[in-house]
């Protein structure tokens, strides 16, 4: 069958599978390949086990797999075959070298042109879809004006505003999709070209344009101004804890500012997920680079507060539990970044789960979907740790239950069966405020939320 478009996409992530299944989906009449170093990862994409779960994510795979959606690991034929060409390979923070802990790491991205550029027999359009520094596409272009032969190139940033856990719709359904052009006749060609893609099903008013540059700096800020929503509530709630107040009470009355919003105001346990903390860093190296050390010292606050909320959250387990945790058992009610995601990248629970471990605590966790990640990530971390899916198994025996992850099913749960199965005292610290703390204080629980006055026996 002869397709309309071919499109490829480097990089078979969080981002670029559920991104391209979706481009597939709604365009039948195009071919997408996805391609990816990793075999497991194309193996598993090719599978029943997706390596993402995403809420709907299955439905459209399933009904686009091997017929205009097709994953592979022949990254030269998928570049050599297409023509215009998503790059979503990851970009995280730099380990070694000059800007460690803070600069992006860009190897994975260069490495991607430098095999558009061996693999190109004819022109092409790189649309920048992983969250890159400002300035990026210049060195994409760059390495791409390299080439020998009469192929041209015209890169484009297209950043991905999708959440994990809601990707399918809001991939479906976006507030805005930003596309960022040179403005010379070929860029703006290229970003036509894009636009048609999309306009198979985002209304063209969503559909925004902007110089190359804004848009790569667009994204960054984005995810900033919304980690500093929940770093701003964060600080306050440590504020209520000390005063009575009532997070959930304070972050109503001000979200019903109309200028303010009402999203992004539930105070937590803290920001997880592999992004936020790496692209604000990212964002505070730039202005470091800059010479802006007063806007870097401002956004770094961000992620410093999220630090400290996490933090506050052990201590207050420590000192509520008679500053000792030392074999205590304590079940994690959660371990994915947030709900409906198996992701566990930057999860707070992962810094909890190591922090009790550290004070010597018997660690329980439960997760409905990231027990896989989650064992991955605590291999040979010494302590003891056991993992249970069962909530209601998880927490029998233990002293404590940490609520981290948002799952629905944890606000319906029996909490009096749970506590009958608990050693009293029996705690509950409830990082996501998404329990009935009356009831399960009612039930003979001491009650720590987050941001709210402590509801105990003692
Ligand atoms: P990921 O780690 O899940 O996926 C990246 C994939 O790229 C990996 O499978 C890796 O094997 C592959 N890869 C690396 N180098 C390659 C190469 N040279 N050739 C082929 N494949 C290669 O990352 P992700 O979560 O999908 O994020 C990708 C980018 O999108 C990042 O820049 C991230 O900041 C951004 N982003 C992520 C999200 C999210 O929700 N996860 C949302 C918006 C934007
Ligand atoms: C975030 C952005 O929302 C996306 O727009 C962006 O594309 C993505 O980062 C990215 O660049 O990777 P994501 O991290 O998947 O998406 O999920 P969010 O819904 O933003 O949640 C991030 C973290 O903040 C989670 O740990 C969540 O539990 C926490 N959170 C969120 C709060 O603690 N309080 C809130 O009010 C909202």
């Amino acid at each position: 069958m002869k397709f309309e478009k071919n499109i490829l996409c480097i990089g078979a992530g969080y981002v670029g599978g559920p991104t391209m299944a979706m481009i597939a989906y709604k365009c039948p009449q195009y071919r997408v390949t996805v391609v990816d170093i990793n075999p497991a990862r194309i193996a598993e994409w090719n599978s029943e086990g997706l390596p993402v779960y995403e809420p709907g994510l299955e439905e459209i795979i399933k009904a686009t797999r091997g017929k205009n959606l097709f994953f592979s690991t022949d990254i030269e034929g998928g570049i050599r075959d297409n023509d215009i060409i998503f790059v979503s390979v990851n970009t995280p923070t730099k380990t070694f070298g000059a800007g460690a802990g803070m600069a992006a790491d860009l190897q994975y991205w260069e490495k991607t042109a430098r095999q558009i550029l061996d693999f190109s027999k004819s022109s092409k359009i790189v649309i920048e879809k992983s969250t890159l520094p400002v300035k990026t596409a210049l060195a994409m272009e760059q390495i791409l004006n390299l080439t020998k032969n009469s192929v041209t190139f015209d890169v484009l940033s297209n950043p991905e505003f999708l959440a994990e856990g809601s990707a399918i719709k809001d991939l479906e359904n976006p507030d805005r999709i930003l596309i960022g052009s040179r403005e010379t006749k070929s860029g703006l060609a290229a970003r036509d070209t894009l636009i048609s893609i999309y306009a198979n099903w985002v209304p063209r008013e969503r559909i925004i344009t902007s110089n190359i540059w804004s848009s790569e700096l667009s994204k960054i800020v984005a995810n900033a101004f919304l980690a500093q929503r929940i770093s701003s509530i964060n600080s306050i709630s440590a504020l209520c804890e000390k005063t009575d107040a009532d997070i959930t009470e304070v972050a109503r009355a001000v979200g019903m500012d109309s200028r303010i919003g009402a999203k992004f105001l539930n105070a937590s346990v803290g920001f997880g997920g592999s992004c936020f903390k790496k692209d604000i860093l990212n964002l505070v190296y730039l202005c470091q680079h800059y010479g802006l050390q007063d806007v870097a010292d401002y956004w770094e606050s961000v992620v410093r507060i999220n630090q400290f909320q996490q933090e506050r959250f052990i201590l207050n387990m420590l000192t509520t539990m008679f500053n000792t945790l030392a074999d205590k058992k304590i079940c994690l009610f959660g371990f994915a970044f947030k709900a409906n995601t198996g992701d566990t990248r930057e999860s707070p629970a992962l810094y909890i789960a190591k922090r009790l471990l550290e004070e010597k605590a018997d660690v329980v966790i439960s997760d409905p979907k990231a027990l896989k990640n989650a064992r991955v990530d605590l291999a040979g971390i010494k302590g003891k740790i056991t993992f249970e899916e069962d909530p209601y198994r998880a927490a029998t025996g233990c002293h404590a239950i940490a609520v981290l992850t948002e799952w629905d099913e944890y606000r319906k749960l029996d909490y009096k069966k749970i506590y009958d199965t608990m050693i009293t005292p029996a705690s509950i610290f409830d990082g996501r405020n998404i329990i009935d703390h009356k009831r399960c204080f009612a039930i003979g629980f001491n009650v720590y939320p987050t941001g709210k006055p402590a509801m105990t026996h003692a």
